[in-house]
């Protein structure tokens, strides 16, 4: 990764605070009310078909025959490797300040728990979302893994190797060539003075100082035509401004290609662009996959782009997991009630069945990492808390092949305990159409 993205290390050690803004090109967003939305959800169901297939090509569910490879046309299945990055009870506690004095004075009011003791394990090759509401800690978790903010406790491991406390622009150098992210908002990425050109190439000139300077174009050509941007000749001396949104983005992953990396952290790279766009850039992320062996750690608020293109799927909500599992189990017998909320108001890839529950509505106020609620973090919001769910927080627990949820009700079975159902049920008569909070 370049000093671009790379940024200013927290300073402060434990406890100290890293701003996401902090000279930097990443853009902070609320997120959109997730309102199912039809063009979104053909591309969805498009997509959808193609990862069922490379999955198992029985289990197409996609109903548009258009939509469904021709026999024999299915992608081959895509194999994962060994582990590569493994998060161990990570945690970032942000410190509140009141103003300031509380500043000089380093005095604390309190800690933002923007993650809250997580552990997640991604392998080679695999595509693991992480998905939640704006404020659930996505993007603090994907900063962790680039080394952009500091842990204020557990472990990184990569390839088996402790890199919590790998720090240092020197030390950090070949960690950050192998690991790259790419942020959402490809017009602050890109700085509109420079061309495309010398936005590649900077990378290698920041990661790889003496590399020839032939060597460096080869390598920036073949990352522009990589992703996308054919012939790069015609592309690597324009501006930003005279591309495309989705042109632009290309160029930002181009960035990221030329360092070839191993694992790719993409925070929301397609939540500003639009949804035809979007499918072609989840298509070209598919393809790297499949052509590069990269890895990604994808961030999303966006279920239904994490069932797509994901193997995995992990739901974050206030700075914990919820519920992890394959992406097809996740969306189809979700087994946490917030999970369960967030597929109902999810753009479906199915048509809905009759008599199928009524969607959920995420109710109560937008949770706050500074005031995480006792016991089940979750159980102000929740429809189904009993008096347990108010002291004593729930552990991730197995529920299935690889499919944990944490949830005191999470060791009944899915089919035996209607949980949307009884979700649903719990909304009051008269409420408006579904809305998700966020
Ligand atoms: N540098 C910081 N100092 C203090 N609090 C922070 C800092 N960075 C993030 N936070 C807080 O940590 C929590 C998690 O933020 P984060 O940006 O990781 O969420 P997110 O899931 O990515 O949300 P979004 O979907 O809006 O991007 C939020 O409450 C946020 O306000
Ligand atoms: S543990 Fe209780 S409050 Fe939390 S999700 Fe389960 S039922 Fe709801
Ligand atoms: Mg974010």
């Amino acid at each position: 990764m370049s000093d671009r993205a790379t940024g200013p290390v927290d300073p402060h050690g434990p406890h100290g605070s890293t701003d996401p803004h902090d000279g930097h090109v990443h853009h902070e967003h609320g997120v959109a009310p997730h309102e199912p939305d039809p063009a979104a959800h053909a591309d969805a169901a498009h997509l959808a078909a193609e990862h069922a297939a490379a999955h198992d090509p029985s289990r197409v569910h996609v109903p548009h025959p258009a939509h469904v490879h021709a026999p024999g046309a299915a992608p081959e299945p895509h194999v994962v490797g060994p582990e590569l990055l493994r998060l161990e009870g990570l945690e970032v506690h942000f410190p509140v300040r009141g103003g300031v004095i509380d500043s000089l004075l380093r005095r604390t009011r309190g800690y933002v728990r923007a993650v809250d003791g997580i552990d997640l394990s991604i392998r080679k090759g695999e595509i693991l979302a992480l998905v939640g509401e704006s404020g659930s800690g996505k993007t603090t978790t994907g900063r962790v893994v680039v080394k952009l903010t500091r842990q204020t406790g557990g472990r990184i491991v990569f390839e088996g190797e402790d890199i919590s406390e790998l720090w240092g622009t020197g030390r950090l150098r070949p960690y950050r060539r192998r690991v790259q992210l790419i942020f959402q908002d490809p017009y602050e990425t890109l700085d509109p003075r420079h061309t495309v050109g010398a936005f590649v190439e900077e990378p290698l000139l920041v990661g790889t100082k003496r590399m020839p300077r032939e060597e460096r174009q080869r390598r920036v050509r073949e990352a522009l035509e990589a992703a996308g941007l054919r012939p790069a000749s015609d592309f690597a001396a324009r501006y930003p401004h005279e591309l495309s949104g989705g042109q632009r983005q290309r160029v930002v992953i181009a960035g990221a290609l030329v360092m070839d990396p191993e694992l790719v952290v993409a925070d929301e790279p397609v939540s500003m662009l639009d949804v035809s766009i979007r499918t072609e850039l989840l298509r070209l992320m598919l393809d790297l996959r499949r052509s590069r062996g990269l890895t990604y750690l994808f961030i999303t608020h966006d279920l239904s782009i994490a069932w797509v293109l994901a193997d995995r799927i992990a739901v974050m909500y206030l700075g914990k997991i919820m519920e992890i599992g394959p992406a097809e189990e996740v969306i189809r017998a979700p087994r946490n009630p917030y999970t369960q909320a967030l597929v109902s108001v999810s753009p479906s890839t199915d048509p809905p069945e009759p008599g199928a529950p009524a969607r959920t509505i995420l109710v109560g106020e937008t949770p706050d990492a500074a005031q995480v609620p006792p016991g089940c973090r979750f159980h102000p919001r929740c429809p189904l808390a009993f008096d347990r769910c108010r002291v004593e927080e729930p552990p991730l627990v197995e529920v299935g092949e690889g499919h944990r949820a944490a949830c005191w009700l999470s060791g009944v079975g899915p089919r035996d305990l209607p949980v949307i159902d009884a979700v649903a049920a719990a909304i009051p008569a008269g409420m408006p159409p579904p809305v998700a909070t966020s």
